[in-house]
């Protein structure tokens, strides 16, 4: 028994010796080593950058990582390696602990179709003094910079508005819905603004029609139209995005063509119309026609007038057609007055047709004054013309 007793207060003497040396290592492995491959830095965990797209090839993304430890021979505390790095966007150079962008050959491109926003790597830290590893996040968000400029969907666009439209009156929206100008920028960058500008090759363009609103680009009326002076409008749009920095927006220009289509504003007129100077009324007109005496009708008729009576409505092309005034004639008076013996004036064709003959010994002349009337169809008032026939 004694025996046995001093081999265990043996063993515990040993096992306290052991205890002692085992403790004495740690001592030896002292704590610093356990601090390599921490982070030296205060903050979060992760390391979190922004950068430009396109920025050029070896621009630096994290200066140093301040990780705990030396990454190179000799007297290396720590290795350093990248994990992740998806399409090698990054470079480690582990000696300075720094990240370089790697856009060898191609552009680092963060609108469509890339669409490259943020690009994440780990970088994996060994602890060669006790081989312990950790892995560092590094978040690399990419900005959005001003570098696509809006695109029209269409070469060009097209409306027709009739001329009597009031002015105010919305005349396109055919730039909503994607319709018209889109910018595969980011926010701002990528948003549009609608505005006119002067045509030189229409210079009154600019002022027929506004912007109603410059978001959606819907084209207002500014002005009373009149297809009698103008019937098209080459309306120059831009569409310009709205980088914060004026300077660095970026736009395009299309073409608005704005036809106008013929009212029922206009009364009819005989032709042919020599115009009054400066004016949209046409000079007085005479028809003549000469009837040898005591002739019978049938050998005259149709009356050879010259030039022919015939009379148009001025709104020309009121489409469709089919509303477009009918042109009525008649004789409204006439001297002497027993006209209406002798002639007749078809109501539809102007044809003038002499009833019976006529004696030079009652008359050598007649005078008719000739009324032409444009049936109005749908709204505005009547106007009418006369002229005379001699
Ligand atoms: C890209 O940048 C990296 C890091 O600076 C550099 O090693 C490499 O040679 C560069 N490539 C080109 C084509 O310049
Ligand atoms: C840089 O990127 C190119 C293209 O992906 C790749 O071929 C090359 O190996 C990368 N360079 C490094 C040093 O990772
Ligand atoms: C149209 O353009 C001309 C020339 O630039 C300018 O003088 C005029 O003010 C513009 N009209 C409107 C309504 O902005
Ligand atoms: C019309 O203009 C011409 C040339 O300018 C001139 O000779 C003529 O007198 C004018 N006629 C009238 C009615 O004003
Ligand atoms: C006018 O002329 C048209 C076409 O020739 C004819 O149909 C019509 O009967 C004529 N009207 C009169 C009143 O003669």
């Amino acid at each position: 028994m004694r025996r046995g007793r001093w081999l265990v207060r043996w063993l515990g003497t040993g096992m306290a010796i052991l205890a002692l040396l085992t403790h004495s290592w740690g001592q030896a492995t002292e704590d610093w080593q356990y601090e390599e491959c921490k982070l030296s830095r205060p903050g979060p965990p992760a390391t979190i950058v922004t950068i430009d797209e396109e920025s050029p090839n070896g621009t630096v993304l994290v200066e140093n990582m301040q990780i705990n430890g030396r990454a190179q021979d000799p007297g290396r505390t720590i290795s350093l390696i990248l994990l992740d790095n998806y399409d090698y966007w990054v470079i480690l150079e582990p000696a300075r602990q720094r990240l370089y962008l790697n856009s060898t050959g191609r552009i680092l491109d963060r609108d469509p179709p890339n669409s490259i926003t943020t690009i994440v790597v780990q970088v994996q830290c060994t602890n060669e003094l006790v081989g312990t590893v950790i892995l560092h996040e590094v978040r690399i968000v990419v900005r959005d910079k001003n570098d696509n400029s809006p695109k029209f969907q269409q070469p060009r666009y097209y409306v027709s508005v009739n001329e009597l439209t009031p002015v105010g009156t919305t005349i396109f929206t055919g730039f909503s819905g994607n319709n018209g100008a889109t910018d595969i920028d980011d926010g701002p960058n990528g948003h549009i603004e609608y505005s006119i500008l002067y045509n030189p090759s229409d210079p009154v363009s600019n002022n027929t029609v506004r912007v109603g609103n410059t978001l959606s680009g819907i084209i207002l009326l500014a002005e009373r139209l009149n297809y009698e002076d103008k019937t098209r409008y080459l309306v120059l749009v831009q569409a310009s995005d709205r980088a914060p920095y004026p300077p660095n927006r970026l736009s395009a220009t299309t073409t608005l063509t704005v036809d106008i289509l013929d009212g029922d504003d206009l009364g009819p007129m005989f032709l042919p119309c020599i115009l009054v100077n400066n004016t949209r009324d046409c000079n007085p007109l005479t028809y003549r026609a000469t009837i040898p005496e005591l002739t019978e009708p049938i050998k005259l008729n149709p009356l050879n007038v010259t030039p022919p009576i015939r009379a148009v409505d001025m709104d020309r092309n009121i489409q469709p057609p089919s509303d477009r005034p009918g042109i009525l004639y008649y004789i409204l008076v006439g001297q002497p007055n027993t006209y209406r013996e002798y002639f007749s004036l078809n109501q539809t064709t102007a044809v003038l047709r002499v009833l019976k003959p006529v004696s030079r010994d009652l008359y050598q002349r007649f005078t008719l004054i000739i009324k032409v009337t444009a049936e109005i169809k749908f709204h505005l008032l009547s106007l009418s013309m006369w002229h005379l026939l001699s």
